[in-house]
């Protein structure tokens, strides 16, 4: 008997507190004011780039994390004017002005995520030693510039718009300097990389995106704030996307 009391009286008590809390729980969610901002924003973008612009997991989406914001700004640029394609990301682009690509250009240039380890190195000996070579000293029979001369002599970019060469996939490098061979990537006139990349050959290619992309990345990843000085001998090149 007194179960069955305790039973009648329970029971709609319970009701009422579940109902209290589901209530108050709609409540705070209706109270939760929106959240607009730029991580917001940019969950389209970061749904292909991998959270944070951390790049996605096979190194076919590029990172965006840390880059230097005149650089991706540029990036930007190019892809709404059809120097460099992706379809599906152009049609994100098309309709943004310029304030809104240099807002995104700036959000994920000061972003500071951790860089994963380096692939291990699977080419034999000698094509890394001529990975080492191009990038450190370049080919002067060739007139192949050495990488460091404009990329930074830790390999981290110069700013405002020269990016870094470490922490990219293999495949990532392959296909950017892959793209500029073939006119598919450009840059504003004059297009340095373009001219050099035309004097690569393929295993001159797979002989820098192999070396590159086993180096570990610096603790300092930041591009650094300027050029260093031209190596004796070195010739001045000219780039329109980064005015020195
Ligand atoms: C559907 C997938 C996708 C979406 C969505 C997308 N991107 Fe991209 N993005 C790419 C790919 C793929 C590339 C490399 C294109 C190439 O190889 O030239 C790229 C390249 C870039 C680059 C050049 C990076 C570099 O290091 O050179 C920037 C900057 C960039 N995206 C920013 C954005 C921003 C900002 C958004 C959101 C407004 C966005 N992307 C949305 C796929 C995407
Ligand atoms: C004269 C200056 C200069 C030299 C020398 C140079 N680069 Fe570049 N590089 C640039 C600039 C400027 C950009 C940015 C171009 C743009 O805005 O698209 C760039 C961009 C790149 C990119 C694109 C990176 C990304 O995230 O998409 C790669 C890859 C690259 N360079 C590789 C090399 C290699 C390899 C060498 C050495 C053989 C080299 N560069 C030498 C100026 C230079």
């Amino acid at each position: 008997m007194r179960r069955d009391i305790t039973r009648i009286f329970l029971k709609p008590l319970w009701r009422l507190a579940l109902c209290c809390w589901l209530l108050s729980a709609c409540l705070q969610a209706q109270a939760l004011p929106f959240e607009d901002s730029m991580a917001q924003r940019t969950l389209a973008c970061t749904a292909c780039h991998g959270p944070q612009g951390r790049s996605g997991p096979d190194g076919y989406y590029p990172r965006l994390a840390g880059k230097p914001a005149g650089y991706l700004y540029n990036q930007l640029v190019n892809l709404q004017q059809g120097r460099r394609n992706y379809p599906l990301m152009q049609s994100l682009l098309a309709p943004l002005d310029d304030a809104y690509l240099r807002a995104l250009a700036d959000y994920f240039a000061a972003l500071e995520i951790p860089y994963p380890p380096p692939a291990p190195p699977s080419a034999d000996k000698a094509v890394l030693a001529r990975g080492l070579q191009l990038v450190r000293r370049g080919d002067l029979d060739l007139q192949i510039p050495a990488c460091v001369q404009c990329h930074g002599t830790a390999l981290t970019g110069t700013q405002p718009s020269v990016p870094g060469l470490l922490g990219l996939p293999r495949d990532y490098l392959n296909a950017q300097l892959g793209s500029w061979q073939n006119g598919q990537r450009q840059a504003q006139t004059p297009d340095c990389m373009a001219d050099i990349a035309k004097r690569l050959s393929d295993a001159d290619v797979h002989a820098l995106s192999t070396w590159l992309s086993s180096q570990t990345v610096p603790l300092v990843s930041r591009a650094t704030a300027q050029k260093p000085p031209l190596p004796p001998g070195a010739k001045e090149i000219r780039c329109g996307s980064a005015p020195w």
